[in-house]
């Protein structure tokens, strides 16, 4: 058997308002899970012939037809997460940052020194986070070395598309949690991102990620040394939290006197830039919008820990940002973030960005479903500079997609489908009222990851 078509009703998206809605489509895909050809308007029984005019010969091509109620949607990407808090998700709600840090998050992210304890949550972490369609996800993981190798061998293994990081914190977080030197806190990066070109030499699937948690975790000689690593590695992306929470900017200005914001800091250690996934951004100057538009960086935009963890208890302006042609995202950032569901946090996102409609007096629109999806999909995807590769069903593109069940054992408890519904209308309703019970099947590069055929 050589290529695999899917033929149904597909959804995908080419911009925050460029939804595409298709009835009936055939994607085929190559041996290597890559898109051949999406054609849109194909009769049920003209798939063969279409097939042909590919020059496919239709016998070689195992073509599966989607079952009524099922639809096609690009897998979803987690900007931001956080692997080692898979565990304590929920807790701590209403705190600020640094207290939450210091008393929920490090003594429980403190246990992955274990390995067999960090293969029994990463595992579930995966299957987590696969199971609800986040196909690329952005993690931070703990501390520990050895912690982060497990956690990249399990994404691989669960087929999962991932940024995997090494989390850097030399200093304001208890002994017990926390690098010992800066020295060790760089040699333990250099070592993960060596077994991650080792395991997955192409970066088919993974990347190691540059993950200084913030400026108040690194001292100066960490940062300095994370800059080097990234000059010396202009393939990895970087990640960090940027403009959290007041509690947090305050602490880091004290750190840093000599510089008067965040984009100046990270900008003067080499660590922003095309490549940088900056988490939050609550609270933006004119000047700092700025700068990332200038510099390219994007924001992964956590709706749901920016009004439940942090002390922000405010979202970010993201329809300044979109306005301004900064790359956005969705970020679960679970565990601050109480749900580890994309589809939550697009609904958070909504919610969050009426309640700034309101605030700028009707100057900043809300976001609408179409947009919340490509924050979902393809505007992920450009924050993680891979929209080359994912995000939607561009021919040339990997086949990273979900089937969505919205009739029958699927059904869950979505809102109920009706007869006369259109597709956009049953996508609404699944977008809204879904969950991963209606995500029947997941593909990663073409494998089959969560589901059955
Ligand atoms: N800032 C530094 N570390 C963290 C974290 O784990 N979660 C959140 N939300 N903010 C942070
Ligand atoms: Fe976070």
């Amino acid at each position: 058997m050589g290529s695999t078509a899917y033929y149904g009703p597909i959804i995908h998206t080419f911009g925050p308002s460029e939804l595409e809605i298709i009835p009936s489509g055939l994607i085929v895909i190559d041996t290597e899970g890559q898109i051949m050809s999406l054609t849109r308007q194909v009769e049920p029984h003209s798939v063969n012939l279409v097939l042909t005019s590919l020059d496919l010969s239709p016998d070689l091509v195992d073509v599966r037809r989607l079952a009524p109620g099922q639809m096609l949607i690009p897998g979803f990407v987690d900007t931001h997460n956080h692997a080692p808090q898979w565990a304590q998700r929920g807790l701590g709600q209403g705190m600020h940052i640094l207290d939450w840090l210091d008393q929920i998050t490090f003594p429980n992210e403190a246990r992955f020194s274990d390995p067999a304890y960090a293969r029994r949550v990463y595992a579930s972490c995966v299957d987590g986070f696969l199971r609800q369609g986040i196909t690329m996800a952005s993690y931070y993981g703990s501390v520990h070395g050895e912690a982060t190798k497990i956690l990249a061998d399990l994404c691989l293994e669960k087929g999962q598309r991932a940024f995997v990081g090494k989390c850097n914190m030399s200093r304001n977080s208890p002994p017990y949690y926390r690098d010992a030197t800066v020295e060790e806190s760089l040699q333990v990066t250099e070592d993960c991102i060596a077994h991650i070109r080792r395991i997955d030499p192409h970066g088919r699937l993974l990347k190691h990620v540059l993950t200084p948690r913030f400026a108040i975790s690194c001292d100066p000689e960490v940062l300095t040394g994370l800059g080097k690593i990234a000059k010396r590695n202009p393939d990895l992306p970087i990640q960090t939290h940027f403009n959290e929470a007041e509690q947090e900017m305050t602490a880091t200005m004290g750190l840093f006197p000599q510089f008067t914001n965040e984009a100046d800091l990270y900008e003067h250690y080499g660590l922003l830039g095309r490549r940088s996934i900056l988490a939050h951004c609550c609270h933006m100057t004119d000047y700092e919008m700025g700068r990332l538009r200038e510099l390219d960086s994007g924001v992964a935009h956590c709706p749901i820990s920016n009004m439940t963890v942090g002390g922000g208890f405010m979202a970010a302006p993201i329809r300044d940002f979109l306005r301004r042609g900064i790359k956005v995202g969705l970020g679960t950032d679970s565990g601050g973030g109480f749900s580890s569901s994309i589809l939550d946090a697009m609904r958070q996102a909504m919610i969050a960005s009426h309640a700034r409609e309101v605030a700028s007096k009707g100057e900043d629109k809300g976001l609408t479903i179409p947009e919340a999806f490509y924050l979902a999909t393809l505007g992920g995807a450009e924050v993680c500079c891979l929209a080359d590769k994912i995000g939607n069903f561009v021919t040339g593109k990997a086949f990273d997609a979900l089937v969505i069940g919205t009739q029958g054992a699927d059904s869950g408890i979505m809102t109920m489908v009706e007869d006369d519904d259109d597709l956009l209308t049953v996508f609404e309703k699944f977008i809204m009222t879904g969950d991963d019970r209606n995500i029947t099947r997941v593909y990663v590069q073409g494998r089959l990851v969560k589901g059955a055929m």
